[in-house]
């Protein structure tokens, strides 16, 4: 029987893993620690390991998963930034699940959008304590507004669509536009202009590493939205934090943050929070934060649970690895 090294696990991870694993019958360990050079020593003896979004998967990491004996490590997620390909090159095959929901991303990112504009975090509690009072609740129609779609992916596709029955116009950024779609692409100078909204849906890359920034925050219209449900570090918090205070982003749903893999997944409400911009960012009235729950479905971590171990079936049965990410010399 294989055994599998399971990091980072939550108690939905396994409901839904232990499920699907009844087809396989691997022997799988739900260790609870983040895989990281550290912890990467709990995998000997191990024939696989899973992992997740905010493991530290180094090159001290995959040297020491090798040292192990180790020659797959299976990502139940769809970002593989945090893996460092080119120290796995040729030692350990690296596999994901590209596809499990784009519905529960693009649907948690309009909830973002929705809750912020019409106050409904604010709504919640002020009713809760029979405060009936609606100073302070206006928000907008979003129909007529312009929204600006940073990546164009299965993501951001569903989000487009989903927009588009809110009678909203849609302006795109996405170096590989779809030339077969119907989207409006525009060059990203274009989209930080013209957006009322502004969603991010692309992959971090060195690229896109704080694309939201000082100087693009200063093109963009005076009180704009902005939401990330893609990665923390598109975003340059500071930056974002200087803009929300001066009103230039009128509201930001964050469900990823640069520093997130301290924090999110965590229980954290008995420690004094040491970050100083999260603490800012969570007091804000105009912030709402969820921490990486976005794909947070029972659609989607089923597709999880069944792609992963999928992939490791066809890894130990010598079978093509269909969602192997390969290191790109060029990327
Ligand atoms: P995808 O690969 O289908 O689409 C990504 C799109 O971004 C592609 O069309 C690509 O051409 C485009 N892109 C690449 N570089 C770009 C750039 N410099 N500027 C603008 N666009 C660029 O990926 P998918 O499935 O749509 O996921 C998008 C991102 O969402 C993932 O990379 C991941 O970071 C994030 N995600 C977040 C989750 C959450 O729970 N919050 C869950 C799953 C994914």
């Amino acid at each position: 029987m294989k055994k599998i090294a399971f990091f980072d696990s939550k108690l939905y991870d396994k409901i839904w893993f232990d499920t699907i694993n009844n087809k396989y019958n691997y022997d799988i360990h739900y260790f609870e620690n983040k895989l990281n050079s550290e912890t990467a020593i709990l995998a000997r003896g191990f024939d696989a390991v899973i992992g997740f979004v905010n493991d530290e998967i180094n090159k001290e990491t995959i040297d020491k998963l090798y040292k192990n004996n180790i020659r797959i490590l299976a990502m139940r997620s769809a970002g593989y930034n945090n893996v460092d390909l080119k120290a796995a090159l040729n030692k350990i095959h690296v596999v994901r699940v590209p596809w499990y929901s784009p519905y529960s991303i693009a649907e948690h990112a309009m909830a973002l959008l929705l809750c912020l504009n019409r106050k409904i975090h604010r709504a919640y509690s002020r009713t809760r304590d029979r405060n009936f009072s609606l100073n302070g609740l206006t928000g907008f129609d979003l129909h007529g507004k312009t929204v600006g779609v940073i990546g164009t992916g299965k993501i951001g596709k569903v989000f487009i669509d989903i927009c588009r029955g809110f009678g909203v116009n849609i302006l795109a950024y996405d170096p590989y536009p779809d030339t077969n779609s119907n989207i409006n692409y525009v060059s990203l100078e274009e989209l930080f202009k013209m957006s009322d909204i502004i969603s991010l849906h692309c992959p971090l890359t060195k690229y896109t590493h704080h694309i939201i920034n000082k100087d693009s925050l200063s093109k963009m219209k005076d009180g704009v939205y902005i939401i990330n449900t893609s990665r923390g570090a598109l975003i340059e918090s500071e930056d974002l934090v200087d803009a929300l205070k001066t009103g230039k982003v009128g509201a930001a749903g964050l469900d990823v943050y640069e520093e997130e893999s301290d924090f999110f997944f965590e229980d954290c409400s008995e420690l004094i929070i040491k970050d100083d911009v999260l603490t800012v960012l969570s007091s804000m009235p105009n912030v709402l934060i969820t921490s990486h729950q976005a794909f947070l479905t029972n659609e989607a971590l089923e597709n999880i649970a069944r792609t992963t171990l999928k992939n490791l079936h066809q890894f130990f049965n010598n079978e093509l690895l269909e969602n192997e990410v390969i290191y790109k010399i060029k990327d």
